[in-house]
C-alpha cells in the first residue's frame, strides 16, 4: 500500500492506494470517530462492493443508502434520499459518511456530509479511475442545477481517501479510458517525465495491470494533492487542472450530457488546447502531436464532434465558470509539463483553433 498526504493544515488527510484495501478494516477504522457509519453508494456499485465494505465495517452501526445510478440523479431530490436515510437511522453528529462509487456518488455524498447537522466526517472510497485520480481528492463537492452543472456545492475535505485499485477490474473500458484522460492531463500540466512513463505503460494500464495502475494513480494523486495544497479554493494554480475542460464542457453541453463521457470530451478538448498552444508558438508540432498520440493510445476521441461550429463552441464557452469579468480564460501549455491560465491571447488564434480540421490532424499522425 502507498500513502500520500494532502497538506491542508488541520484539514490534512491521507490517500491510501493499493490492491484489496476494501477488505482492510484497520485502515478505515483509523478515520472513524463515532459508532455510526453511513455508506452512500448506487445500484451499480452496491452489488459489486457493498458487501465487502460492510464486512470491513462490522464493528460499527452501519446504514446503507443505495441511490439510482447516473449524472442525471446528481440533484436535490437524490440528495434528499441521503438525508432521509441518515435521519431514519437516527445518525447523530458523530456519524461518518462513506462515499462508495464514482465521482457522482463522491460529489453528492461529500455535499451531504458538509450539510448534515452542519457537517459530519466523510471518507471517500472512489471506484472509478476518474474518481480515484481526480474527484475524490481536493474537497470539491456538490450537485447539478437544471441551469448548470456543479452549480450548487461546497468545499469540504474528506478525512481520508481509500483507493482499492482492484475495484477497477469491473469498470467498463470506456470509463477506464475516460479516467485516463485526467491521468494524461497531469503529465501535460505539471509532470513532463510522467508523459514518457505513460507512453511506455499505456498498454499495461489498459490491461489493468495492478502495478502500473497503482503507479499512475499515485503520480496523479500526488500532482492533484500538490496543486490543491497550494490553492485549495482555486484562486490561482488549481485552475490549471481544467486543461481541456473549457473546450470539453462545450462539447458535453452541446451533445447533451451522457452522449460523450466527461473524460472523452476532455480528451478532444485537450487536443484543442494543444493545438492552440501550438498556434501561439509555445508547443512545436511534434510536442502537440505527442500529446494527441498519447490520448489516442488511451482509447480516447481526438477529434471534436465535426458538426459543432465555432459559434456553438463560443456560446457554451462564454458561460464557463472560468469566465471572470467577461474575459474567457483558457488553460494552455507553455511547454509540455507547464500550464498557464490566461485571457491574454489574440482572438484570431482562438478562432483559428476552433476552425482547425482535427480529422486531418488525426490522420496526419496516423490515428
Ligand atoms: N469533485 C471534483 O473535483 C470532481 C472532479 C472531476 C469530476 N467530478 C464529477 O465526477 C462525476 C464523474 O465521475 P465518474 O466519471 O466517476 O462517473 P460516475 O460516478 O457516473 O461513474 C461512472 C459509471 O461507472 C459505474 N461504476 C463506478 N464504479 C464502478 C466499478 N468499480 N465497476 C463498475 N462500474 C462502476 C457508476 O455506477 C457509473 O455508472 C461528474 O459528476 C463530475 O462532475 C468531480
Ligand atoms: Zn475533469
Amino acid at each position: 500500500m502507498q500513502t500520500l498526504h494532502v497538506e491542508l493544515g488541520e484539514r490534512s488527510y491521507p490517500i491510501y492506494i493499493g490492491q484489496g484495501l476494501l477488505s482492510r478494516p484497520e485502515i478505515l477504522s483509523r478515520h472513524i470517530a463515532g459508532r455510526q457509519v453511513a455508506i452512500i453508494t448506487n445500484e451499480t456499485v452496491a452489488p459489486l462492493y457493498l458487501e465487502v465494505l460492510q464486512q470491513s465495517l462490522g464493528g460499527y452501526s452501519v446504514a446503507c443508502v443505495v441511490l439510482p445510478d447516473g449524472e442525471s440523479f446528481k440533484n436535490w431530490e437524490t440528495l434528499q434520499l441521503i438525508f432521509d436515510g441518515l435521519l431514519t437511522a437516527r445518525h447523530d453528529r458523530r456519524t461518518t459518511v462513506v462515499a462508495l462509487g464514482g465521482g457522482v456518488i463522491g460529489d453528492m455524498a461529500g455535499f451531504a456530509a458538509a450539510c448534515y447537522q452542519r457537517g459530519v466526517d466523510f471518507i471517500q472510497v472512489p471506484t472509478t479511475l476518474l474518481s480515484q485520480v481526480d474527484s475524490s481528492v481536493g474537497g470539491k463537492t456538490g450537485i447539478n442545477h437544471p441551469l448548470g452543472k456543479n452549480m450548487v456545492g461546497a468545499f469540504y475535505q474528506p478525512k481520508a481517501v481509500l483507493i482499492d485499485t482492484a475495484s477497477l477490474n469491473t469498470l467498463p473500458v470506456r470509463e477506464l479510458s475516460a479516467g485516463l484522460a485526467e491521468v494524461i492531463k497531469y503529465g501535460l500540466i505539471c509532470d513532463e517525465p510522467f508523459l514518457g512513463w505513460l507512453e511506455q505503460n499505456m498498454s499495461a494500464l489498459r490491461a489493468l495491470e495492478q502495478g502500473a495502475l497503482t503507479e499512475a494513480i499515485e503520480r496523479s494523486c500526488a500532482a492533484k494533492a500538490r496543486v490543491v495544497g497550494a490553492d485549495e479554493r482555486e484562486s490561482g494554480i488549481r485552475a490549471t487542472l481544467n486543461l481541456g475542460h473549457t473546450f470539453g464542457h462545450a462539447i458535453e453541453t452541446e451533445q447533451g450530457y451522457g452522449v460523450w463521457l466527461h473524460g472523452e470530451a476532455v480528451a478532444a478538448g485537450t487536443v484543442m488546447a494543444l493545438e492552440m498552444s501550438h498556434r501561439l508558438g509555445w508547443l512545436s508540432a511534434d510536442e502537440r502531436d505527442r500529446g494527441v498520440r498519447l490520448l489516442h493510445a488511451a482509447g480516447l476521441p481526438i477529434v471534436p464532434p465535426q458538426d459543432m461550429t465555432p459559434e456553438q463552441f463560443l456560446e457554451h464557452m462564454a458561460v464557463d465558470k472560468k469566465v471572470l469579468d467577461g474575459q474567457l480564460r483558457l488553460v494552455l501549455l507553455k511547454r509540455l509539463g507547464e500550464a498557464v491560465v490566461t485571457a491574454d491571447y489574440p482572438r484570431e488564434i482562438l478562432d483559428a483553433t476552433l476552425r482547425t480540421d482535427y480529422a486531418a490532424l488525426a490522420h496526419s499522425i496516423n490515428a
